[in-house]
């Protein structure tokens, strides 16, 4: 088939960071099919081609224009054969044989039914996989399994915490959260991020900043909101996870490693007409509320511009600001600091804008980065 190339724009560049991706994709059918692909290499845990169809994937969505032919794809980076050719497959046949064949492969569709439980990664899937179980009900079954807090609790509320987030609901929990945080410190500061910073219409939780001003206080502040949201009878589940922040350690180049601020991970019971009932209606039940995932992560004030950039996503962009840092910079960068290889020295930053100077990048405002 003919198709003209669409005018030559400004080079798009490797890395997710030199790129501007908004919400709007203009390629999902190709982006689902290469998403598929590195979905399913996740779940086998082979790193370097899943990062490869990610890669792949994020760079046909920061296209203003959808690819129509093979050679329309000429001149940009990050697509081998492989991808070339599912392009082409999808292009002419409107599917892709080989995605097709992954999605109807039990053991993809087994792993990817257990990985969607809080809690259950990769390797507990896989496990629970090669002892032979294939669904919630055999997994609940076996007396030989034990279940950690946080599966139970995956289990417990899997279908509210399996719909999607709105963004009215995380509005709703954003003043929730910011009406402990103000009641425990007047001068307490709440900020959104994650994907609903970056303008999505929905998310799987909903993802918050929480400090203070004060140095050190920041360190209680999340065990006080805990204990205020549980005398609240809103509080599911939490999983707290101390400060294990040291300033005179270097960034870490393993983006996978979580960083080390004070965090947690709930599930919240959101109250109020904002919870879609028409879905539940087969359980048959009125209840006013649902289960929501809530990640509030709480850095000192002096490391609030990393955290945030950090926070905010998407994964994809995060990965390419470290690469594009290491390869392009000589510098490290993660989630608390950016570290100057060449001048040997910490470069502070107050802001966003701050990391992106340093990092000798235009800035991509947070709707920009859902590469
Ligand atoms: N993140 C992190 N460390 C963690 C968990 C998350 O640095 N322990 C970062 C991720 O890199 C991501 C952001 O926090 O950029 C938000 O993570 P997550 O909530 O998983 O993804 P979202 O982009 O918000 O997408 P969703 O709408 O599915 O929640
Ligand atoms: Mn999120
Ligand atoms: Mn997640
Ligand atoms: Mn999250």
């Amino acid at each position: 088939a003919r198709c003209s190339t669409p005018t030559p724009v400004a080079r798009v560049s490797q890395y997710a960071c030199q790129r501007r991706t908004t919400t709007e994709n203009n390629n999902k059918i190709l982006t689902d099919a290469f998403e598929v692909l590195a979905e399913s290499y996740e779940l086998n845990q082979l790193e370097g081609p899943c990062l490869a169809f990610r890669r792949a994937a994020s760079v046909l969505k920061s296209l203003p224009w959808a690819v129509q032919c093979l050679g329309a794809t000429q001149g940009l980076p990050c697509l081998g054969e492989h991808t070339k050719a599912l392009i082409e497959e999808i292009l002419q046949y409107g599917h892709s044989f080989e995605v097709e064949k992954i999605l109807s492969d039990e053991r993809y569709q087994t792993l990817k039914l257990f990985t969607s439980v809080f809690g259950v990664g990769p390797k507990t899937a896989e496990k629970w996989y090669r002892r032979g179980l294939r669904s919630f009900s055999d997994i609940l079954a076996e007396p030989s399994i034990q279940l950690n807090r946080m599966q139970q609790s995956g289990f417990l509320h899997y279908g509210d915490i399996s719909r999607a987030v709105s963004k009215a609901e995380a509005r709703a929990l954003g003043n929730i959260i910011d009406e402990a945080v103000h009641a425990i410190t007047p001068d307490g500061i709440l900020a959104l991020t994650g994907g609903f910073r970056r303008g999505k219409e929905f998310g799987h939780d909903v993802d918050f900043i929480v400090t203070t001003p004060e140095q050190g206080k920041e360190e209680t502040l999340l065990p006080n909101i805990i204990d205020r949201l549980k005398e609240q009878g809103i509080l599911l589940y939490s999983d707290y996870q101390t400060s294990t922040f040291d300033i005179s350690k270097l960034p870490s180049h393993k983006f996978e490693a979580m960083d080390h601020f004070a965090k947690c991970f709930l599930i919240l019971r959101l109250e109020g007409s904002l919870v879609d009932r028409g879905l539940n209606s087969t359980e048959g039940d009125s209840r006013g509320w649902r289960a929501v995932r809530v990640d509030l992560v709480s850095p000192p004030m002096e490391r609030y511009a990393y955290a945030l950039l950090g926070w905010t996503g998407s994964r994809q962009f995060e990965r390419d600001l470290r690469r594009f840092a290491r390869l392009e910079q000589h510098m490290l960068l993660d989630n608390h600091a950016l570290y100057d290889k060449t001048k040997k020295e910490f470069l502070a930053a107050t802001t966003e804008r701050d990391i992106f100077a340093h990092l000798g990048l235009e800035y991509i405002e947070p709707w920009q980065r859902n590469a």
